[in-house]
């Protein structure tokens, strides 16, 4: 169970860090399934290296454990005040240190909400699930967010209901007295629960480990909330081939198969 205090932070800030029940055993097959998934590609001569590795669609028992951990989708159900949640998509992510880099980042939204669809209940947004398989301190790459940036986007849309359902950036936002961006810090083994209606971004790894995370976002059943469109059958294939391999009593996260 999250405290009143937690969901409220969720709500407030944007973004809540918890620890979680996840065993070492399971963390420990995580990783594996992520590092044999992301490995470092050494560029061909001439060729920039990709320090920022990712995926979808993941079919590993470890990560398909995680989208189906009860901790989650309890925790997410606490969160958006919803009876019932559903599984939205997933992306697992490795940020390798970047040898001399200077420490930068990228500010933006993925999708905007109204005040009253983050105060509503259940609230009509994802809560996204970020499962940290490393630590994660200033240096290797934390996530950076504006706490609260997504209420005060929230009560601009009340007057302007430009709704989105692709990234913007920072500079196309209204200009609205943001907070300054604030490094998100977690242990291997906890989870985020945050809202990527704030503004948020990846940063630069100037540590000396990768960062590893796993995003798996939930939205109250029956509440339809509209993002990332243009990979929309993709994401109904992968619920289909997903479906199977999910425990019989976890099968229900799933959205209904549409026809
Ligand atoms: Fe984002």
């Amino acid at each position: 169970m999250l405290t009143t205090n937690q969901i409220n932070q969720f709500a407030e800030l944007g973004a809540v860090t918890v620890d979680t029940p996840l065993t070492e055993d399971h963390l420990a097959s995580a990783v594996d399934a992520f590092d044999s998934l992301l490995p470092f590609v050494e560029p061909t001569e001439g060729g920039k290296p990709n320090y920022r590795v990712s995926s979808r669609d993941v079919f590993e028992q470890p990560l398909i454990d995680l989208i189906q951990h009860p901790f989650l989708e309890q925790s997410a159900k606490e969160i958006l005040g919803a009876e019932a949640v559903e599984f939205f998509a997933t992306a697992i992510i490795k940020s390798y240190p970047q040898p001399g880099a200077e420490f930068q980042f990228w500010e933006h939204v993925d999708i905007k909400y109204s005040l009253s669809d983050i105060d509503s209940r259940p609230r009509r947004m994802f809560c996204s699930c970020l499962v940290w398989l490393s630590d994660v301190t200033e240096k290797t790459a934390p996530l950076m967010y504006r706490p609260g940036s997504h209420r005060l986007i929230g009560g601009h849309m009340v007057e302007h209901p430009d709704y989105i359902d692709d990234p913007v950036n920072i500079g196309d936002l209204p200009d609205l007295p943001y907070a300054e961006p604030e490094p998100l810090l977690a242990k291997k083994g906890q989870v985020s629960f945050l809202t990527t209606g704030m503004i948020h971004g990846a940063s630069t790894n100037i540590g000396s480990h990768a960062r590893k995370v796993m995003f798996i976002p939930f939205s109250p059943k029956g509440v339809e909330v509209r993002a990332n469109m243009k990979t929309v059958e993709q994401r109904y294939e992968y619920y289909r081939a997903l479906g199977p391999l999910l425990r019989p009593d976890r099968r229900h996260i799933l959205p209904e198969q549409r026809a």
